[in-house]
């Protein structure tokens, strides 16, 4: 198998089950127009987050790394009309792109775009007494994944779904002397799923149109 074969089956994966609609086209054009970076979850990877806030009955999503809007779009369309994703961007230029496809989806009144550090909006969302939500997906920064994980737990209920992009690296996670922080702060984080009583996880890789790569996923344990 190459990663020739891996892009072919992602296409024919996502042509039968993750087609993308003009506004989902739009949203990746738009990150190419703004200049920014290409590093949106997949089609696949888009519907894989919708099953799961399906699965798990999701009301209130919170999501950290907006960028332009792409998975939130995805994880709005998974809840009811009367649901909420709470989605965390620092860069103002990229919240103002995401919030133009947003709107256009039609999802304006489902998604709340919070701009500022993932790990202050997260203590600021403590503070208010925000409800738990029911899943959480961590895809900003990777040298705080752990911090921000721990950070989410206080933000969840038993039964809680947090899935983490980008915990394989290409395979670099092996490196347990890697210089490079991303490598480190994810590490720190797989270390964390392993040894948190309170979380049942695991780490699924993940190939297709993008490098190899793996998203984890926890729940907060029900008994
Ligand atoms: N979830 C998006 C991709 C997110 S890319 C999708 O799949 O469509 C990561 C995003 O996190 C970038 O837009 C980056 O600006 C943002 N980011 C980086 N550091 C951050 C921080 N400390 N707090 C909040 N957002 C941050
Ligand atoms: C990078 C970040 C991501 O969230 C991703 O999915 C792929 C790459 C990056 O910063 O390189
Ligand atoms: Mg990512």
């Amino acid at each position: 198998m190459d990663q020739q074969t891996f892009e072919e089956v992602d296409r024919y994966i996502s042509g039968l089950l993750a087609p993308e609609d003009a506004v989902l086209q739009e949203t990746i054009t738009s990150l190419e127009a703004a200049g920014m970076p290409q590093i949106s979850v997949t089609a696949n990877q888009g519907k894989f987050l919708q099953v799961v806030a399906m699965m798990c009955n999701a009301k209130r999503i919170l999501e950290l790394g907006t960028l332009g809007g792409y998975s939130t779009i995805w994880l709005a369309r998974a809840i009811p009309d009367d649901g909420r994703v709470v989605t965390v961007e620092f860069d103002p230029l990229h919240a103002a792109v995401a919030k133009k496809n947003i709107d256009k989806a039609g999802l304006a009144d489902k998604v709340d775009i919070r701009i500022g550090k993932a790990m202050d909006i997260l203590s600021d969302l403590k503070t208010a007494g925000e409800p738990a939500f029911d899943l959480i997906f961590i895809d900003a920064d990777k040298p705080p994944y752990a911090a921000y994980f721990e950070k989410a737990l206080e933000l969840s209920r038993s039964g809680t779904v947090i899935i983490c992009d980008n915990v394989i690296r290409e395979g670099k996670v092996l490196d347990e002397n890697s210089p490079d922080d991303r490598v480190r702060g994810v590490r720190r984080l797989n270390q964390l799923l392993s040894e948190n009583k309170q979380v049942t996880a695991t780490i699924l890789q993940m190939v297709g149109c993008k490098e190899y790569d793996g998203m984890a996923i926890a729940v907060l344990n029900r008994w």
